[in-house]
Formats: C-alpha cells, structure tokens, sequence
C-alpha cells in the first residue's frame, strides 16, 4: 500500500506518479485531488487525481515541480513509498447531462481536466476540451484527453503547436457559434479569471477549480479560506472546485502570494541540504 509502481517523466519539472492506494481508488470520484507528504519532514501538499484504476488499485497523479515538497516528491523513485497520502479529498463534481459542455485545462489543470471531461461524456453530454500550454514541450495528456473529447482543441501561447494564442481566445469563438451548456476550466487563476469574464455575460453555468493553499484539508485550520459569493468558504471542504461568477480572484492572489518570500527560502534551503 502507497508504493509508487510507475514514475514518468511527462514535460520538463512535470512528473507522472501512479501510486498503490486501493481504498483511494475504490472511492474516487471526478474532480477530487489527494494530499500527499513524501518525507516524514515534509509538508502536506494538494495534488489533484489525474487517474484511477479500480480494479489495479492505482491511482495517477500528475505534478509540476515548484517548490521544496513537489521537489522531494519528484525525489521518490519507483518501489519507494510516500510517508503519507490521504483521500480522496474535496466535493465531487455533479455528474449529470447538461448537454454541451466545454472543458478547459491550462498547463497543470490538464491531468484533472481529463478525468472530469471522462465522467461527463460517461454521462451522455457532448465535451469539448480545450487544452493550452506555454509552448509545445510543455503540452501534457494530449492523447489521454482527445480519446475522451467529442472535439478537442489545442493552443499554444507562441504557436509552436496547436492554434497560436490562450485557451480564452478558443472559447472565445466557440462562444459565438456553439449553445454551450457548461463551462469547467482549471489552470492558472488568471486564465480561470479570463474564462469567468468571458462567458458571464453569456449566462453560462462556469466551474473553476481553486488552488489556495492547504494545511490540514480537512476543514480546520481556515488557511485555504476563499470568498465566494461574498461568503467566506473552505477550498477544501466546500470545494475546490466553485461557481466561477462568484469568486472573488483578486483576494485569492492576494492570499497565495502571500508567502512567497518563505516558500523561496524553504526550497533553497532544501537544496542547500541535498
Ligand atoms: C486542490 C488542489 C489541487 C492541486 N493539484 C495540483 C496538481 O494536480 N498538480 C500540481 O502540480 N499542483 C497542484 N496543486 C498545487 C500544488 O499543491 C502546489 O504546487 C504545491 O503545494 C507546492 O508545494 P511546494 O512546497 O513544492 O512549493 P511552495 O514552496 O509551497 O511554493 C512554490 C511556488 O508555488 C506557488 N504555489 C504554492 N502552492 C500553490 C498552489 N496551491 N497553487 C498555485 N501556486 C502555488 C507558490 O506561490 C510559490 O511561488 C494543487 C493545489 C490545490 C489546492
Ligand atoms: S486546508 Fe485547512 S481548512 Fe482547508
């Protein structure tokens, strides 16, 4: 139980881990993320759940290294156990027919867009995915996520793949010419911003996944407070994943960029000791 059975490498500084972890597994539902600690040191961080395998008793997990915990989690090696992971965390996604619905992931929002844009298309909606990334190399799941797209778009901030531009410049246009249903995005707060902008005035039912961050995930402590609909809620028990048109962006980058300064000595010191 928790060993790490499959390590890839899928872009530069992004890792692919599929993790032994049969009661996450059993249980996972769309749209729900794990909390993860590598060392007994370490602390605890959010991952989404890209993939799960009930029968095998896997689960997927797809990560960017950023920081000093996402280093020492690209540090374990195949065989080798995690000191903790716990979940599944966070409300499902509801799972029912909306109709057409437009799922959007930008960079790292790619791995839980995928299993979400799966669950709907289960449940009889037509999806379309829109993917996007810096540049080519850093373009992610792409196979994974056409094989479980009705249509599947692709764009590239320099135009190196795909169409030239931002995922908000795609639906943009699909926005004039589709009756789009649904709207799920997940990357970036300021692209999960842009696509609220986008289609408030259009009336369209918009989730995004938020990415404060977390301490316990459990409801406790408050650090992954976030205002939405002008009501304080808890990212990780209320969410991640909440009414576009209701959150307020502006305090939620105050708040992640609050530590910035202690995160950047967490992880040089870290280095300092490898
Ligand atoms: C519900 C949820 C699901 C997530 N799913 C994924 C995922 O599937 N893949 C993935 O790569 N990351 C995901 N994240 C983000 C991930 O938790 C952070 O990258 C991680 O906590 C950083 O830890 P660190 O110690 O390596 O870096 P830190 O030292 O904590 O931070 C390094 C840098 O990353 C920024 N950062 C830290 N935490 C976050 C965050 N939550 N969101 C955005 N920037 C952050 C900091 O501002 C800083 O600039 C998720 C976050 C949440 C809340
Ligand atoms: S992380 Fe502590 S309340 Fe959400």
């Amino acid at each position: 139980m928790g060993k790490i059975i499959r390590k890839e490498p899928l872009a530069e500084g992004v890792v692919l881990l599929e993790i032994e972890a049969e009661r996450v597994a059993r249980s996972a539902q769309v749209g729900q993320f794990v909390v993860l600690m590598p060392y007994e040191t370490s602390e605890r961080i959010p991952i989404s759940l890209h993939n799960w395998d009930r029968n095998k008793g896997t689960i997927e997990i797809v990560f960017q290294v950023v920081g000093r915990t996402t280093s020492e989690l690209a540090s374990l090696e195949v065989g080798e156990e995690p000191y903790a992971l716990l979940g599944p965390l966070g409300k499902p996604l509801e799972i029912k027919r909306y109709g057409l619905v437009v799922c959007i992931g930008g960079g790292l929002g790619i791995p839980p867009i995928y299993n979400i844009a799966r669950g709907l298309r289960e449940a009889g909606n037509e999806v379309i995915s829109i993917i996007g990334a810096r540049t080519a190399s850093l373009l992610i799941l792409q196979d994974r996520t056409k094989s479980v797209s009705d249509r599947f778009l692709v764009c590239t901030d320099d135009g190196s793949y795909g169409e030239k531009g931002f995922v908000t410049g795609v639906l943009s246009r699909l926005l004039k010419s589709e009756r789009i249903d649904l709207v799920i995005a997940i990357g970036p707060v300021p692209m999960m911003e842009a696509v609220a902008n986008l289609t408030r005035p259009f009336g369209i039912k918009t989730i995004v996944s938020l990415n404060p961050l977390m301490l316990d995930a459990t409801g406790m402590c408050g650090v992954c407070r976030v205002k939405v609909g002008g009501e304080t809620k808890f990212a990780c028990v209320d969410g991640p994943k909440f009414d576009a048109h209701q959150v307020d962006f502006a305090d939620l980058k105050r708040r992640l960029a609050m530590y910035k300064e202690e995160e950047r000595r967490a992880l040089e010191e870290w280095k300092a000791r490898i």
